[in-house]
């Protein structure tokens, strides 16, 4: 209930406002998101570089309306990776890229023309892009998007959401040699008639899926901060024999940082999705819908006002 509500003020303009011009909003956009800059990000980058972690940086933005604002967060990612290249943090990081910044819900081909320009500099750049995976009026288009890069840069990651009925099939279809696919649970508010409901079922979800691509010949991306889910991974990477750089764990910035480090500590690689810019209304917004401790971290920086 408190997701749904949370999840709907995330689509509010008038709250996205509210929740903007709040005093304490700084404090708690930090904990999740590098910073605003492109250095801020960088800054991040190194230091999670430096102690054993991989990255992925998502430059924030998503349902832009203009083939001006599209180019822009191109540009924007374009300008990362040389940077990222430059500063010897490839292939280390890699960037996340949403296909809704780049224009799909306006123009799929001007998306594809964006996305393929990102992955050209990534390449440049020693490293690779994964498309993240948004509402699920999205996935098809994204899951062709991504077919036709990968055409050409075959390591191009894809996401699936377990909490969509159809992710297992999906699942089926990418477990292929060369494949990265990123398992999440899906931070959107679904309807019943495409997505489970249940905190159980959607897990139990993530387990099939789980199972799948560990037994798949691609290369699995166990992206989740659920205990069970991650004993469940590491058992599951024994029993199919994968070695600790045949798929790894990826966590979000801020989110269990000691779990981040035990990982890494175990061997195994483990990538921080490291989220920056001033667009961060959305993003910020599905994190606190996913904990209600997220929600008394807001609130405690409330009182402490
Ligand atoms: P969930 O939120 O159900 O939490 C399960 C358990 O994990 C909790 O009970 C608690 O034990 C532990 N936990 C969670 N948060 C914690 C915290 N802050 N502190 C301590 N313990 C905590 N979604 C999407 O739709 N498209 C995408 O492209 C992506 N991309 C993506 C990349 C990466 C790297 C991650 C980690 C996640 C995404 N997601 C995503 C988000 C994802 O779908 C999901 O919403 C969140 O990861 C939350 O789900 P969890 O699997 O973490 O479990």
């Amino acid at each position: 209930m408190l997701r749904s509500v949370i999840l709907a003020a995330s689509r509010s303009s008038r709250v996205e406002r509210l929740v903007e011009t709040a005093p304490l909003t700084r404090d708690v956009v930090h904990r999740f998101i590098a910073g605003v800059t492109a250095d801020d990000a960088l800054h991040t980058t190194r230091d999670l570089v430096g102690s054993g972690l991989a990255v992925t940086l998502d430059h924030l933005g998503e349902d832009t309306v203009t083939p001006d604002q599209a180019t822009a967060i191109k540009d924007e990612y374009l300008a990362m990776l040389a940077a990222l290249g430059g500063a010897g943090l490839t292939p280390a990081a890699e960037v996340s890229v949403k296909l809704s910044a780049l224009g799909q819900k306006f123009d799929e081909q001007l998306a594809y023309d964006l996305a393929r320009q990102i992955c050209v500099a990534a390449s440049n750049a020693g490293t690779t892009v994964t498309l993240d995976m948004e509402d699920h009026t999205t996935t098809d288009s994204t899951l062709e998007i991504l077919a036709k890069l990968r055409l050409d840069y075959p390591t191009t990651g894809a996401v699936l959401q377990a909490y969509l009925r159809r992710t297992e099939a999906d699942c089926r279809e990418l477990a292929t040699l060369g494949s990265r696919v990123r398992l999440c649970k899906g931070a959107y508010k679904e309807p019943e008639s495409v997505a489970f409901q249940s905190a159980l079922d959607v897990d139990k979800s993530y387990v099939r899926c789980m199972n799948i691509l560990m037994s798949g010949e691609g290369y699995p991306m166990l992206a989740t901060h659920d205990p069970r889910l991650i004993a469940i991974g590491e058992d599951r990477a024994r029993w199919f024999d994968r070695s600790p750089d045949a798929f790894e764990f990826q966590l979000l910035h801020g989110v269990r940082p000691d779990e981040q480090l035990r990982l890494s500590g175990e061997g195994y690689t483990v990538r921080v999705y490291v989220p920056y810019g001033t667009d961060w209304y959305g993003y910020m917004m599905r994190r606190l819908a996913e904990r209600p401790a997220n929600l008394l971290f807001f609130a405690r920086a409330v009182k402490s006002r």
